[in-house]
């Protein structure tokens, strides 16, 4: 579903106007819409159907505590990559028996955390924390619930710094050795390793090389059963992408549910997921008001007041987010690039962007910001973390007021 769409001249997030929230909340601010991200949560509950199933939503996408809490009620679990994000799981009333914690270096004080909350399950990286795991287990007199992530050696076309499918990534064990390695395992009592586990990438606009990732791991889970382990459950990762640029496809999560069951049919299993970016992705923009045009001499530069450190995907992967007025004043076009106020040639939100011809004081919408924006924003230049909203129906409100100027100096002395 599209939550935002024009209505006359001005542009809505379901039932609200954007510019009442520009002019309200003041800009950059981000801006959610309750209905998209619940869509597409129960888009891939109800696409597994009666398959065994848990819809593990990946927090580092978006680890707003309102936007936690109504994934919690509609049932998801939650993947987390830190001590802190289970934290906020647990203060958004998440269930810790839904919890899977993945990651290649977890500290040994977030597993005591995470085995003192009784996740579901820990997506181990390698044999080392598998000892360490047993070892942290064993003092809290208790058996942790692991799954070895395997990396499957498959090729994806995403951006280098996103995919993590390959030998030459740090991430997983080569699944190659997987075999050995449960082998190994076994002799860690306070462990229960009933799940084998993988994430190739994100951003994945094919999914064919996570079907060919999801062939080798059933055909490893064989080997594994075969060999006398008790595999239960098969943890698939998260990746799937969305349309960032209006020309690009990709499957919708039914679709992409749908291929996922024919291979997993008959095969016994308990499907975990691990989906961020296609949860909440197109469930957000960034607010954000022109502050300037500029021309020099060379170029068309429109001056926002949202910077790199709001959303840093298009300077960090050069990424493409659309950017709509928030009002349609005109039906002129211009070429330019947009830019924020950040004290860098890399602080851009758009390069050569045939784009609406926009004023001084005119708000923009940067679409598809719901995912990886805030959670990646920074306080660089002494800049106040933007503010985030969450509409429900006609309905909105501030689930994260802007940073204050105090704030940003809490916990630093002289
Ligand atoms: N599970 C694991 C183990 C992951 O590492 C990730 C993402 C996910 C699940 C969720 O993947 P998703 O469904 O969101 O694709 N900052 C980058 C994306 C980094 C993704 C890191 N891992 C961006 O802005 O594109």
């Amino acid at each position: 579903m599209n939550a935002f769409s024009y209505s006359g001249q001005a542009l809505f997030c379901e039932g609200v106007a954007l510019a009442e929230i520009a002019a309200r909340v003041g800009t950059p601010s981000y801006v959610y819409s309750s209905a998209t991200i619940l869509a597409n949560f129960r888009a891939y509950d109800e696409s597994f159907g009666d398959m065994p199933h848990t819809i593990c939503y990946a927090v580092k996408a978006n680890g707003n505590l309102a936007v936690l809490r109504l994934l919690a009620e509609a049932g998801a679990g939650f993947d987390i990559v830190s001590g802190g994000e289970l934290f906020r799981v647990l203060q958004a009333g998440g269930a810790p028996s839904k919890v899977v914690f993945s990651g290649v270096g977890k500290t040994a004080a977030e597993i005591d955390d995470a085995l003192a909350a009784g996740i579901f399950n820990f997506n181990c990286e390698s044999e080392p924390e598998l000892a360490l795991i047993d070892a942290l287990a064993h003092r809290r007199g208790t058996r942790a619930r692991v799954a070895l992530r395997v990396n499957p050696d498959v090729e994806t076309d995403t951006h280098d710094y996103i995919s993590t499918g390959k030998l030459a990534h740090k991430f997983g064990v080569d699944i190659a050795a997987a075999e050995g390695i449960y082998e190994r395992a076994r002799k860690h009592e306070n462990l229960l390793i009933e799940g084998v586990s993988c994430h190739i990438g994100s951003l994945l606009l094919d999914p064919e090389p996570l079907m060919e990732a999801v062939d080798r791991v059933l055909a490893l889970i064989d080997r594994l059963r075969a060999l006398g382990s008790d595999i239960r459950h098969a943890d698939l990762g998260g990746g799937l992408g969305v349309a960032y640029k209006p020309e690009e496809t990709t499957p919708s999560i039914a679709e992409f549910v749908k291929c996922l069951r024919q291979r997993l049919t008959g095969r016994d299993l308990h499907v975990v997921l691990e989906p961020g970016r296609s949860i909440v992705a197109g469930a957000g923009v960034l607010l954000t008001k022109t502050l300037y045009r500029k021309n020099t001499g060379h170029k068309d530069f429109v001056i926002v007041d949202a910077a790199m450190n709001d959303l840093i995907r298009p300077a960090l992967y050069n990424a493409y987010h659309e950017i709509l007025p928030v009002r349609q004043n005109n039906s002129r076009r211009i070429r330019a690039d947009v830019v924020g106020p950040v004290c860098e040639t890399g602080d851009f939100l758009a390069h050569d962007r045939e784009m609406a011809d926009v004023m001084p004081g005119d708000v923009l919408a940067i679409s598809t910001a719901g995912a990886y924006g805030f959670v990646q924003s920074s306080t660089y230049n002494a800049r106040r973390r933007p503010a985030e909203v969450m509409v429900d129906g006609d309905l909105w409100r501030v689930v994260r007021e802007r940073e204050s100027y105090e704030d940003l100096i809490r916990g630093e002395t002289i």
